[in-house]
């Protein structure tokens, strides 16, 4: 399979540390829908509190989530994750971001090995679920409580696509699932101006 590929300006970033400003960048020359970068912020708000919650570091959780989907616009389902790897590899990010990328895609992979995968793959499943409750609520996440999450997690009917298995995969890592929905309730609401849900 011919990937759909191009490496940017790798050369003049491989070497040097990697930080949130051009980590935002390069997903943005990769990113134009911004719904798209609405959900990697939300992510990356999640993950960023997860790490402090678990003595983690917060700076590479944040990445993590930030870039997962750099290749969204570029992949097919069986590529996903595939093709953020290598463009995260080119870019000079970490390997544990890089393997979490890759290991994000739970069709590929169905099991995840490190508390940053795990946390990954719940933080990006959660977000949906909390965007939709907001919706609900004529778009004031302020307005979305731990109950309503806890209650919408349930209705399978209810935002139907949100996988609720990596979601309560959070707590093979010692997450109580109440705590990880509050964490990632209280996180996006941190930044409900950038996700529109004010
Ligand atoms: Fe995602």
């Amino acid at each position: 399979m011919r990937w759909k590929f191009y490496p940017l300006c790798a050369t003049e970033i491989r070497g040097e540390s990697m930080d949130r400003e051009r980590a935002m960048n390069i997903l943005r020359a990769r990113l134009k829908k911004e719904n798209l970068l609405k959900h990697c912020l939300a992510t990356e708000a999640i993950m960023r509190k997860l790490a402090e919650e678990l003595g983690e570091d917060p700076e590479m959780w944040g990445l993590a989530g930030l870039v997962h989907d750099i290749d969204y616009e570029e992949c097919t389902p069986e590529t996903h994750g595939e093709i953020g790897a290598e463009i995260l590899k080119s870019q000079g990010f970490p390997e544990e971001i890089i393997r979490a990328v890759r290991h994000h895609n739970y069709m590929n992979y169905p099991s995840r090995d490190t508390r940053l995968e795990v946390s990954l793959v719940a933080s990006d499943s959660i977000t949906g679920l909390i965007v939709a409750c907001a919706l609900v609520k004529k778009g004031k996440i302020s307005e979305v409580t731990l109950k309503t999450v806890k209650k919408k997690l349930k209705d399978r009917s209810f935002a139907g696509r949100v996988n609720r298995d990596m979601i309560r995969e959070i707590e093979k890592i010692g997450v109580p699932l109440d705590r990880f929905i509050e964490i990632s309730l209280d996180a996006m609401k941190d930044i409900a101006g950038e996700l529109g849900l004010e």
